[in-house]
């Protein structure tokens, strides 16, 4: 018996799991790939170069899938930002019903461009003030990151099990737990902290439909718990990325309190980040990774994972948990 939550029911998908928006990954092949085996794929949208492209790329993953499925859009506004308007719109024209967004609250002014198109919007955010004032304004859904998390997990350092009730005592819409997610257990875990689904970065990133090179997915098996690194911190934009050379060469430059972001400029490049995807040379960049890496063992095919963490949930729930309520107090030896 599938998991039926808030979130199964409002993105009419089987299982409460979502493939998180991912820079370089999601592309049409690995979001068509979660949809089809019953999660919530989510294509990139800045991934692709233009917002023509992202058309494009939207035609491709329905193409590929008949389920339903999403586009990220990540708003950080520079002097060199995308056109994040244009991209909203190619996602309209596209026909996609959901859209999940991080970033700055400009991202609001995206929002109201999506929600008279009946889109619902998922907002990813690090902090339960954040999800209280994303709730307040519209959103549908919050998925609420945790410190475990792969990309951008904010200032504050609260690891999912305080971080995922705590929001769960406030936020009223449905809520996605997020941050060091990968198997039935964290599956059971979120539900009992009060969430309604997971959403999944690092580990969808080492599955067979993944487009990124095998060296990158066997680095995220060898790396353990303890192989990322945070960086940027002193500049208040943390990233956890995964342990390598260069990671470890870039925290060592950042340790000085004194230094810039030229100091690791040419590094963290999203350039060297795209080669490094694409050729498996991990001494050209940095990859993004979440602690999860310490639960990642094997890249399945993302019907395998997903099939794998429900009937390892369902398992839980129905053996382990159950057993333990009918066990009998064992007897105290007089
Ligand atoms: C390779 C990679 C790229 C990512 N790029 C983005 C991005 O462009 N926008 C975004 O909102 N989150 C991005 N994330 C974060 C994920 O969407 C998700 O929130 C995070 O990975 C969850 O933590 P986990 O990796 O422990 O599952 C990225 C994560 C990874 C692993």
């Amino acid at each position: 018996m599938p998991f039926k939550t808030r979130i199964t029911e409002l993105l009419e998908i089987e299982h409460p799991i979502v493939q998180g928006g991912m820079q370089s990954v999601g592309v049409a092949e690995l979001a068509s790939a979660v949809s089809e085996a019953g999660g919530l794929g989510i294509l990139t949208g800045l991934t692709q170069p233009t917002p023509q492209a992202l058309r494009e790329e939207i035609e491709r993953c329905r193409s590929m899938t008949t389920k339903p499925f999403g586009v990220n859009l990540t708003v950080f506004p520079t002097i060199n930002s995308p056109d994040y308007k244009a991209y909203a719109q190619a996602i309209i024209d596209g026909g996609v019903k959901i859209v999940e967004t991080a970033g700055t609250p400009a991202v609001r002014e995206i929002w109201e461009m999506l929600k008279p198109h009946g889109i619902a919007i998922l907002h990813k955010c690090t902090a339960v003030r954040h999800a209280l004032s994303a709730e307040r304004a519209g959103c549908d859904v919050i998925s609420i990151d945790g410190f475990e998390c792969a990309g951008h997990p904010g200032e504050d350092d609260i690891p999912g099990l305080i971080l995922i009730p705590a929001a769960a005592d406030k936020v009223k819409i449905p809520m996605l737990a997020s941050g060091g997610f990968g198997d039935g257990r964290g599956l059971v875990a979120a539900l009992a902290l009060g969430a309604d689904g997971i959403n999944m970065g690092t580990r969808f990133c080492a599955t067979q439909e993944a487009s990124i090179h095998p060296n990158v997915k066997q680095a995220y098996i060898e790396n353990d718990e303890r192989g990322t690194y945070l960086i940027f911190r002193n500049f208040k934009n943390t990233a956890r990325v995964g342990k390598s050379e260069v990671s470890t060469e870039v925290a060592r430059r950042l340790a000085n309190p004194d230094a810039t972001f030229k100091d690791v400029q040419e590094l963290v490049a999203g350039t060297a980040g795209r080669e490094l995807l694409e050729t498996g040379d991990l001494s050209k960049g940095v990859f993004w990774a979440g602690m999860v890496q310490g639960l990642i063992h094997d890249i399945p095919t993302c019907q395998e994972l997903i099939d794998r963490i429900v009937d390892e949930a369902q398992a839980i729930v129905d053996g382990r948990l159950q057993d333990m309520l009918r066990a009998t107090a064992p007897a105290i030896a007089a």
